[in-house]
This record gives structure tokens, sequence and C-alpha cells, in this order.
């Protein structure tokens, strides 16, 4: 083991990461003990059948509560491997880690119900059974129950690692669910929000159609040509007109929603086109959401999955031709690991005492220590 991870032991988190596309688990290990540093990241694809199950419980309007309550223990088992992999491969003992911050799987994200709730499955008890490790989870109710949205939650994340009294700045994830966050260079404000799919629909249509999980650098989309009538008939989705604060999910943005509108104009799913006009919604959606805020601009920062569609960065840089658009990578992080290293972060401000969340992001009524802290 390198001699300073002996002596920053209590400044090493692990970051757990999945999000919308169910593409699988990305685990970071960060020192936070100066500016984040990455020691080691292992992504591991969640498998089929695992893969299947999620994305049952994630959008059937009736599940079997047996199936619920047995996917949060196979997640846990799954991450709690990944965990393990990473820190063999980091040469780091589970005893120099302070905390995981465990985002879990959601399942379902309803801020907008009479009871609002947002449900991750994985059982954190399992994961600090499994490592030994001191865990902290269910970090977006204690957001829903001060009134937020329990989303998005890394733009305080965002705001720490990319802000700069240089130039305004907004950073784009393109996660399934595609969000930003304005850090603009008087560091007079922070705002956030979801503005709609970024490869959800991708995704799901490379599945069906194309036999491939995904787009690679959306090699398939810049072949086709955008079908205008379907492209305006998705953006006339409610979703992409509300105010923010706002966060969505699979609930809202799923395959289904645009089959139906594909069958209604009498068009063929499988048809390559409509790929291209799927990813054009995802660059549309995005550049509406940040003119429609009025916000300065400078430069565009990509990260999560989608960063590394190519075509659908092009498309995004063509809609804002006057912003330089760049890679998280430029300042450090790899894309496909922002998310996850805003997961330990998060870890770290509630074992520190600090609030995770950003009442201006969320809708919240005040800053809130996020997150429930299982010990080892
Ligand atoms: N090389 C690539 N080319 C195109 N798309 C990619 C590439 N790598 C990852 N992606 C996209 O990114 C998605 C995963 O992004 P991620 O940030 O992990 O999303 P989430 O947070 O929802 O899990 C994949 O499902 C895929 O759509
Ligand atoms: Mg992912």
């Amino acid at each position: 083991m390198p001699s300073d991870l002996r002596l920053t032991k209590s400044e090493l988190y692990i970051g757990l990461m999945s999000g919308t596309s169910l593409d699988g688990a990305d685990a970071v290990l960060v020192d936070f003990s100066s500016a984040p540093r990455v020691l080691g990241h292992y992504h591991a694809p969640y498998e089929d059948s695992l893969k299947r199950l999620l994305l049952n419980l994630s959008s059937e309007r009736q599940v079997d509560i047996l199936e619920l309550g047995q996917a949060g223990i196979r997640l846990s088992q799954h991450y709690a491997t990944v965990c393990l992999r990473l820190l063999e491969q980091a040469e780091v003992s589970p005893s120099s880690v302070a905390a995981i911050g465990y985002h879990g799987q959601t399942v379902r994200h309803c801020p907008e119900l009479e009871q609002p709730f947002s449900l991750q499955l994985g059982e954190p008890s399992t994961l600090v059974e499994l490592t030994g490790i001191t865990t902290v989870a269910q970090f977006r109710q204690r957001d829903i129950a001060a009134g937020g949205q329990g989303a998005p939650l890394v733009p305080p994340f965002h705001q720490f690692m990319f802000s700069t009294s240089q130039e305004s700045r907004i950073v784009l994830n393109l996660g399934g669910i595609a969000n930003i966050t304005w850090l603009p260079r008087d560091r007079s404000s922070l705002s956030g929000f979801d503005t709609g799919p970024a490869n959800l629909l991708i995704d799901g249509w490379c599945q069906r159609f194309a036999h491939c999980s995904f787009d690679r650098n959306g090699d398939l989309a810049r072949q086709g040509k955008v079908i205008p009538p379907l492209l305006e008939e998705l953006q006339a989705h409610p979703y992409f007109k509300m105010a923010p604060p706002k966060s969505t999910g699979r609930e809202t943005f799923h395959l289904g929603w645009a089959l139906d509108k594909i069958q209604e104009l009498g068009l063929a799913p499988e048809e390559p086109d409509i790929l291209t006009t799927l990813t054009e919604l995802t660059a549309w959606s995005v550049a509406d959401a940040i003119k429609g805020q009025h916000y300065p601009l400078d430069t565009l920062i990509l990260c999560g999955g989608g960063a590394y569609n190519q075509y659908l960065r092009e498309r995004i840089a063509a809609h804002l031709p006057q912003v330089r658009v760049c890679s998280s990578e430029e300042f450090g992080l790899l894309p496909d690991q922002v998310e996850a290293v805003a997961f330990a972060w998060l870890a770290r401000q509630t074992l520190t005492g600090q609030p995770g969340n950003h009442p201006q992001v969320t809708g919240a009524k005040g800053p809130r220590r996020l997150g429930a802290i299982y010990p080892a």
C-alpha cells in the first residue's frame, strides 16, 4: 500500500452509483485529502437477468413484493463484490476507507405525488456486512421530506468541483436522464434540474431494434435523418415546458411513450431514422432547457456515459454555437466517474455534518444533512 494512503485514511471514500440507464454499477475510490483524486474506478455491468428484473420493477404498475425485496439484497451483493474488487485493484484495505456513499438503484422517482417518494433499491446493511465499511445511503429521502424533489443531488458537488470566477459554466450529466447545473462566474447562485431524457430512449431503441445495448459513439444515429413530425410530437411533452425545480425518470420517459407516438404517425419503429430522431430529442431538449433559462454561459462541461456519444455531443454543440463544449476530463474527472465521485462526496458531507442538498435546486425548505449512516 502506498504510504500516503495510510496517512489519509479518514479521507478515503467509495462512491457507488447506478443511474436510470441500468447499465450497471460504477464504483470509485476517492481521496479527498486535497483536490479529489480518483485512486480507482471499477465498472461492473448488471447481468441480463438482473437488468430485466430491475426494468420490470421500474416500469410495471404492480410489482411482486418478494421480487422487490430480493432484488435489493441481490443488488447489495453485486455492489459488495464491486467494492472489494475496486479495493483489491487499488491495493487499499477496507479498514482504510471512511465510508461508502451508496446511491442504490432507483426503481421509482415520484416527487409529485400527494405522498411524494423516491425508491432506491439495495439494502445498505448487506453492503456493510459484506464489506465491513460504514455506508451512507438513502440520500434522496430527507430532501423530499423537506419538500424537495430529492433530485438532482449532484449540483453542490459540481459547484465544488467545477465552478470558477473566470467564466460561467454548465455541467451537463448525460446519464439515462439528463441534468444540468449552472455555475455562474460570480458564484451568486446555484441552480440545476433534470432536462429530460439523455440515453434512456436511445438505449431502449438499440436494445429492442439493433441488438446492442447502446449506440457506441452515436455511429448508428449519425447514419440516419431526423423525422420532423416525430420530433415535433416528442417535443410536445409537457415536461419540457415545466419550470424548475423539476426532476424526472423512467416513469415519464420510456421507450413505450416514444413507440406510441411512432405508431400514431404510422412509422416503422425499427427504421434507423427513429434513433436519429431520439438522439436529436436529447440534444434539442438539453439546449432548449439551457436557452430557456437565459443563463450566461461560456463553457458546457459534459459528463455521464452520453459524453462518449460523439454524435450527440456534436448535435448539442450545433444547438449552442456560442458555447465551448468539452468533457469533464479536462478538469480531472473522466465523464463516467463524475456521478460516483459525487456520491462519495455526499457521504463525506454527511459524515462531516454538512448539508448535501441545495434548496434552490431541489426546492426543499432548507439545506439538510442527507442520508442514513449504517455503521461498520
Ligand atoms: N462509448 C459510448 N458511446 C455512446 N454512448 C455511451 C458510450 N458509453 C456509455 N454510453 C451511454 O451512457 C450510458 C450510461 O451512462 P451513465 O452515466 O452510467 O448513466 P446512468 O447514470 O443513468 O447509469 C449507457 O447506457 C450508454 O447509453
Ligand atoms: Mg450508469
